[in-house]
């Protein structure tokens, strides 16, 4: 295939813009897709910003990619010409450093970073390892599916790895793009889903997405109402700020965890003496791997669970990652490219 295909790459830390490339062959155990769908993730901001470890500008962001297969590299066996699949942010373990060999190939130490160490979904094309790639259910469109393949596995692997049992009480807190699909995995799964957002207009959004109860944290302190409903049994806490993370840490029953996937610039400044007395814990949790995301859609189609999307034109990125960073998304920016259209809304 010969022929330039639009690409909205970071040419310098701050600045989305369009470009034609070149379309290349994929090499061995790659294959080229034609992108239908790419979501909005706020962690694309650190390749906007430039600020990733290791990032090297100009760089194409997107790691929630939905497209079809058009080409197929060498020793390509398991996926087809023509199948729709999808790309997250971790698409390729190197599989011989140590968590690789421990089968934790999500903590890859030199992992294929889709929009950081190789160019991601804000483009018409993508090149992907066919080792990084999930199959897409015919039952969602393309917008439908690519939000869950960031936000979506990152919530329901956290939820499901928790050691949760069913009637526990769950908080998610930060209804974005994360959190809307935390609080619907956390109600569908079983759990008394409380949601934690800002403001009173997330309200009504939170309970139609299946929260019990909403905690308006502008105005009450949710480790308080957390606490007086007898402690949660697990928060998964999505955003981005550690202040408020920290508070949360009250809102935990005995042995709770508070579940760091918001990834806050600033510090999460603790008391050990809640986490001794009681032994709560804290820790973190990263995305998943291709099967884990495949294990999402499945979960998502099974349970009727969607994300609530935006869609843009891919030439509108700037706008709409600018809408996603104003905290304006409601709640995940989908950006859609011309082959996307139709198949996607
Ligand atoms: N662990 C992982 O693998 C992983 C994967 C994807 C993303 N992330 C990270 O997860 C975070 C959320 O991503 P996203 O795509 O969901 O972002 P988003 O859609 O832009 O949402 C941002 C969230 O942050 C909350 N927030 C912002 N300022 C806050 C403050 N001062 N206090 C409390 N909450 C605040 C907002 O909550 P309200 O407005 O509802 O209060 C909103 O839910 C980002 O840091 C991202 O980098 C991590
Ligand atoms: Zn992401
Ligand atoms: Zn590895």
């Amino acid at each position: 295939m010969r022929g330039t295909y639009k690409a909205v790459e970071v040419s310098a830390p701050g600045t989305l813009r369009i470009a034609e490339r070149p379309i290349s062959e994929p090499g061995p155990g790659q294959v080229r897709m034609r992108v239908e769908a790419c979501g909005i993730c706020h962690t694309d901001a650190t390749t906007v910003t430039g600020t990733y470890p290791g990032l090297t500008l100009p760089r194409v962001p997107g790691h929630e990619v939905v497209g079809r297969i058009e080409a197929l590299g060498s020793g390509v066996s398991r996926w087809k010409i023509g199948q729709r699949v999808g790309v997250g942010l971790i698409a390729g373990e190197d599989g011989i450093c140590e968590p690789c060999r421990r089968g934790d190939a999500v903590n890859c130490q030199n992992p294929v970073v889709s929009g950081v160490t190789v160019d991601g979904g804000y483009a018409e094309v993508m090149i992907a390892e066919a080792r990084g790639i999930a199959s897409i259910p015919d039952e969602l469109s393309s917008a439908e599916a690519a939000p869950l393949l960031c936000a979506g596995v990152t919530t329901y692997n956290a939820l499901r790895n928790a050691g949760l049992r069913a009637g526990d009480l769950v908080a998610v807190q930060g209804i974005g793009g994360l959190g809307h699909l935390g609080v619907q995995f956390a109600r569908r799964m079983g759990f008394r889903t409380v949601a934690i957002g800002r403001g009173r207009d997330k309200e009504k959004l939170a309970k139609d997405l299946g929260a019990h109860l909403y905690i308006d944290a502008a105005v009450e302190d949710a480790g308080t109402v957390l606490q007086r409903m007898g402690g949660a049994r697990a928060i998964l806490a999505t955003g981005t700020s550690g202040e408020a993370m920290a508070r949360l840490v009250a809102g935990l029953a005995a042995r709770g965890k508070l579940i760091v996937v918001g990834a806050p610039e600033d510090q999460i400044q603790l008391s050990a003496i809640p986490l001794i007395f009681g032994g709560r814990s804290i820790y973190g949790s990263l995305t998943g791997t291709p099967i884990d995301s495949e294990d999402t859609l499945a979960f998502s189609v099974l349970e009727n669970i969607r994300p609530m999307t935006e869609t843009f034109p891919l030439e509108k990125a700037a706008d709409a990652y600018a809408r996603m960073i104003e905290g304006k998304a409601r709640f995940r920016m989908v950006l859609v490219t011309k082959d996307g259209v139709g198949r996607s809304a």
